[in-house]
């Protein structure tokens, strides 16, 4: 697990960060309830060296077609620094599977890098605010699994203590959960969505009467879900991604291809529930021992693109230059 410092190091550069999905408390997150995320091991790496003008896989005006990037430059003051990147990555975009937050903690690790070197923690810190400053919204998870990899616990008691983050007077504790050896499945519908778009439209859903009935009850569906993966109850994670998704739905942010890929799931696996902002976007079950292939292939019948993942031990880390 990567709790070491990011080395001093100049251009040419090299990074790589993985991917997440949220097993329990999405949207809850955003208003400081628990959440639990789980680095994958699906990878998005960054070749970063000098060159005559800024670039970004050979688009020359990067900084107006991508936001992350913008805000990672900006955060740095290296705008003017003329700079080629190449990004290639097996997370896919705009699917709640972290691409953004590797593309971030990526950007963060390189530049801070070439800045003298940082402390992890300082670079999660970097990472995140990189991220919301380019979506406006959002909580530290997604960039605290790229950069610390694992299990990692927000706003939990449970585990181990790794991080405080801040963004203003708002602040979440990151505790690193101890792995227990499960084999997850991550499924993409092939629907793209705005993490931003999907924050928003939760933020009215909660205004309703019920509104802080649903978010009590993701409350203590992460605090419960955090505890079961502890004590490696599979049966008991199961019922509660159950639970989660039911919770989502009652929220707004499921869609009828996602429920499809949980229809499809769910023979084959303990529990399943979208992953992420929702409205689009991924699933995420814990398959039944052994019948990892057979959630491929029902994934795969049911129009989405199935991953077979481990968690990602390995956070954000240098990797050697680009040649
Ligand atoms: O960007 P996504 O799909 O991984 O969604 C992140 C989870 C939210 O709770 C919806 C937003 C956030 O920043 O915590």
């Amino acid at each position: 697990m990567s709790e070491d410092a990011i080395a001093a190091k100049s251009w040419p550069l090299a990074a790589r960060a993985p991917g997440k999905c949220i097993l329990f408390g999405e949207h809850a997150i955003v208003y400081g309830k628990p959440e639990l995320v789980l680095a994958i091991d699906l990878y998005a790496q960054m070749g970063i060296r000098e060159a005559s003008s800024l670039s970004l896989n050979g688009d020359r005006r990067p900084l107006e077609h991508n936001p992350y990037l913008r805000a990672g430059v900006d955060h740095f003051g290296a705008a003017a620094i003329p700079l080629e990147l190449r990004v290639t990555s097996r997370i896919p975009r705009a699917a709640g599977l972290g691409s953004s937050a590797a593309f971030c903690a990526n950007l963060a690790t390189a530049f801070s890098a070439a800045a003298g070197g940082c402390s992890r923690a300082e670079l999660h810190q970097r990472s995140f605010l990189i991220e919301r400053s380019a979506q406006g919204v959002g909580s530290p998870g997604d960039t605290a699994a790229a950069v610390a990899g694992g299990y990692l616990a927000l706003n939990d008691s449970a585990g181990a203590p790794l991080w405080e983050i801040t963004d203003g007077d708002r602040q979440w504790d990151v505790h690193r959960i101890g792995d227990p050896g499960w084999i997850w499945v991550v499924a993409y519908s092939g629907v793209p969505r705005n993490t931003a778009d999907a924050v928003r439209r939760v933020a009215e859903r909660l205004a309703a009467p019920d509104g802080p009935r649903l978010l009590d009850e993701l409350e203590e569906v992460a605090h419960e879900g955090i505890s079961a993966v502890e004590h490696e109850d599979r049966a008991r994670v199961g019922a509660l991604l159950t639970r989660n998704q039911g919770i989502l739905r009652q929220l707004g942010v499921s869609h009828p291809r996602l429920e499809a890929l949980i229809d499809a799931l769910g023979p084959a696996t303990e529990g399943v529930k979208l992953t992420g902002a929702g409205a689009g976007g991924s699933v995420v079950g814990l398959p039944k021992v052994g019948r990892e292939q057979e959630c491929v292939r029902s994934v795969a019948h049911a129009g989405g693109l199935a991953f077979i993942v481990r968690p990602a031990r390995e956070g954000a880390q240098l990797i050697g230059a680009p040649s």
